[in-house]
């Protein structure tokens, strides 16, 4: 049986902010994984730092590098999967998504903002030089950038969910239910775990 539910309110994001607030003390609790499809149809999958959330429209954002491969995928199939797992309070999120990029060109002032809110060790990250490319010998790697402003292959990804599926390992029986987005309103089934 589905059930609508009020249009100012998208059941998952009540449910995903409970969870991020129950496990606020753990750090992996905000790491998800993304999978995606190359543009020969081969699937990959990588973690990523959940940075952001429009609890309105839907949308979960992360800050990447536009010179992964993730990119290539998500420009020539904007559609991927999240499968996020709380193990403190055993709880399994999967969403189907559909991406935005935004870039430094169209995108300045929020990239900035994304990229002030990071600590320095996350800066470092984007300014060792090309993702995947070979290192010259055993050196150390040098910074190439000043940290104060984002580099430009800097970039923030939101993801609009389209689905989702949740499930709650406590319990007995276990709890599961899915979301669907139909006519502009989202609506919740209980199923069988
Ligand atoms: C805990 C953890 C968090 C990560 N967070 C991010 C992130 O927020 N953004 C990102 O682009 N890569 C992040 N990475 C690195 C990715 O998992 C991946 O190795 C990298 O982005 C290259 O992926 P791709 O070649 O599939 O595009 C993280 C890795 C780990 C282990």
């Amino acid at each position: 049986m589905s059930n609508p539910v009020d249009k100012m309110e998208i059941p998952w994001v009540t449910r995903l902010v409970k969870s991020l607030q129950l496990t606020r003390q753990s750090p992996e609790s905000r790491y998800f994984q993304l999978a995606t499809c190359n543009n020969q149809g081969a699937p990959s999958n990588r973690t990523l730092v959940f940075r952001a959330m429009d609890k309105r429209r839907g949308e979960l954002s992360v800050v990447s590098d536009l010179r992964t491969d993730k990119i290539a995928d998500l420009r020539h199939n904007c559609k991927g999967a999240i499968c996020w797992y709380f193990s403190d309070t055993r709880e399994q999120y999967r969403f189907d998504v559909k991406s935005t990029i935004m870039s430094l060109q169209d995108h300045g002032d929020t990239l900035r903002a994304y990229w002030n809110n990071m600590s320095e060790p996350g800066k470092k990250q984007f300014l060792w030089g090309v993702p995947k490319t070979p290192r010259s010998g055993n050196d150390p790697l040098k910074v190439n950038h000043q940290p104060n402003d984002p580099p430009p292959h800097f970039c923030v990804i939101t993801f609009a969910v389209v689905s989702g599926d949740y499930l709650c390992l406590k319990g007995n029986p276990q709890h599961r239910e899915l979301y669907q987005h139909q006519q502009g309103q989202w609506h919740v089934t209980s199923v069988i775990p």
